[in-house]
């Protein structure tokens, strides 16, 4: 039994956050599966339509998508949140809300839609490299600065007492993620890590050299992320206090891989490629 600052998540089986659960129709198609809990977003305060499409490219082993959190908003969420909550408790499941922002405000004020909803646990996403379409300097992406993270732990905590699970990109300094597990520790007010989000900005071209993306840039998910997930996973097992739970995510396809994962260390075990590519019903694969 999965259990996270005393929630209890059945088996741990989750999909990551990403296009398959924005709506109320997504969260009902979800809870006709086996699945333990539902991770809605990430969300913005602002509707966004996303990047331009193709955005999305999967080829063996590997995918790619600059989706860029297309999603209606903070006042739809407000509204449409505590029928998502009904929908997954009716049926035992859990419902987590993934937020991400561009500035600190925006955390606080997606922090506040978690707490008056009442989510079951709340996903902070310190990794968004997809957003920025006009060729300026990316925004900083928190997981890479410590700073901006312990600021958006320490704002968010002011307005939710709910369960917190920081979600973070893929570490390649080992040093910088012993470190990043170091602050992580020092958070008391944070009950998981979620390792990983996909690897920023990949690319892949068709046959005559066009970017299969229209962005040209993409996160890299899928198969190919599994040893680098169960890497990050284990390496945050070993260096985060017991009190913090780690949840595994990155090329979770089959049973099998889930079994991997908790070898690392994880709890709990969250898909998006699988979903994204095959529907729904695909997370019944990992039970
Ligand atoms: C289409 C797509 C959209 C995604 N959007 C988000 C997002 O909004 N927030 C987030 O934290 N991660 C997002 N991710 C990353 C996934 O949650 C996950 O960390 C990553 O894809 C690795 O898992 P996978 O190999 O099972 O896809 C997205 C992934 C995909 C494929």
């Amino acid at each position: 039994m999965a259990r996270i600052a005393g929630v209890e998540f059945g088996s741990g089986i989750m999909n990551a956050a990403c296009s398959v659960a924005k709506t109320p129709e997504d969260v009902k198609a979800l809870s006709k599966t086996g699945i333990d809990a539902i991770v809605v977003g990430s969300i913005t305060p602002e509707a966004r339509l996303g990047n331009a499409e193709p955005r999305w490219y999967a080829d063996s082993g590997y995918a790619l998508n600059s989706f860029g959190m297309p999603n209606d908003g903070a006042e739809y969420y407000t509204d449409v949140l505590p029928d998502m909550i009904n929908t997954a408790h009716a049926v035992d499941k859990r419902l987590i809300l993934s937020i991400a922002g561009f500035s600190l405000a925006d955390y606080v004020r997606l922090a506040g839609v978690a707490e008056t909803a009442q989510v079951d646990m709340l996903e902070i996403n310190l990794g968004c490299p997809n957003v920025r379409t006009d060729g300026g300097i990316p925004e900083p992406i928190a997981s890479f600065n410590p700073d901006y993270m312990s600021q958006i732990v320490e704002a968010v905590a002011k307005e939710t007492k709910l369960p917190i699970s920081l979600k973070l990109s893929p570490y390649s300094n080992p040093a910088e993620l012993e470190s990043v597990a170091k602050l992580v520790n020092t958070f008391d007010t944070v009950d998981a890590v979620v390792a990983s989000n996909s690897f920023p900005n990949g690319t892949y071209f068709d046959t005559e050299g066009k970017p299969v993306l229209a962005v040209g840039f993409g996160g890299v998910t899928g198969e190919v992320m599994r040893p680098i997930a169960l890497g990050q996973v284990s390496q945050f097992r070993k260096h985060l206090d017991s009190r913090i739970e780690v949840i595994g995510a990155g090329g979770i396809e089959r049973r099998e891989h889930v079994e991997l994962f908790r070898h690392a260390g994880a709890v709990a075990f969250q898909a998006a490629t699988l979903i994204v590519r095959d529907g729904h019903s695909a997370i019944d694969r990992l039970i």
